[in-house]
């Protein structure tokens, strides 16, 4: 029988995660937990469960695919992806922040509220922002009749406005140090994130029964 692969992402989110498949009962092989190791991989306690650890975004594409049958995936992902083929199982409450419109920090002795900052863009035309979040950015803008101009970074978004390729971002804020230390300032929260367990449509049919107590566990363990 062909393996279940489960998708997680690399980086920060790890530190909640690890305790959480622990507690699950999925304890990956040695080297997942070696920070120097270059495997992408990862066998896994269980006979029938491999890991794969790749980036937020890629989480999304492969479980979109079906080559991963289990993902866990943020908030902001799945937004920005909107996939019928992944279906969000479990809200698993790690990786809690927000998806942020920020500016510099001048911006804030007009914008002291986020209500100011809706009447702003409210009566503004035009509106430059940098962003993974693409398609999230424009649903916003366009909410309040504003064409906006999205220019996607892949990453080190704080940068730009320094730059002057835009006025403002929209970002991932967890403890705000980010936008301290670039001195930028949180205009306008989009989106509460955290992180959920996602399932192919299809895996979900054919693996039913051994998803759904994977489901369960998670769950209770959570
Ligand atoms: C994320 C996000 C912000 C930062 C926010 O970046 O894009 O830059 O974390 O966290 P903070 O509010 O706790 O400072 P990440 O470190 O994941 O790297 P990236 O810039 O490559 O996306």
């Amino acid at each position: 029988m062909k393996k279940l692969i489960l998708a997680i992402p690399k980086g920060r989110i790890l530190d909640e995660l690890n305790p959480l498949l622990s507690r699950v009962g999925i304890i990956p092989e040695p080297d997942f937990f070696n920070e120097k190791s270059r495997k992408l991989i990862f066998n896994t306690n269980l006979s029938n469960l491999e890991i794969v650890k790749v980036r937020s975004f890629d989480v999304a594409t492969f479980v979109k695919f079906g080559v991963a049958d289990l993902g866990v995936c943020g908030f902001d992902v799945l937004e920005e992806f909107t996939s019928p083929e992944i279906f969000s199982v479990l809200d698993l409450g790690i990786g809690r922040c927000r998806l942020s419109i920020a500016g510099n920090k001048y911006d804030q002795l007009n914008f002291d509220k986020e209500t100011d900052f809706d009447v702003f863009i409210s009566n503004s035309s035009h509106i430059k922002i940098a962003t993974k979040y693409t398609e999230i950015a424009k649903r916003y803008f366009s909410n309040y009749g504003i064409q906006a101009e999205v220019i996607k970074l892949n990453g080190s978004i704080e940068i730009a406005p320094k730059l002057g390729l835009c006025s403002y971002i929209l970002d991932l804020v967890s403890s705000g140090k980010t936008l301290e230390e670039n001195n930028m300032f949180e205009l306008k929260k989009v989106l509460e994130v955290s992180s959920y367990l996602v399932v192919n449509r299809a895996s979900l049919k054919t693996n039913h029964q051994l998803i759904n107590k994977i489901i369960k566990i998670f769950d209770e363990k959570k």
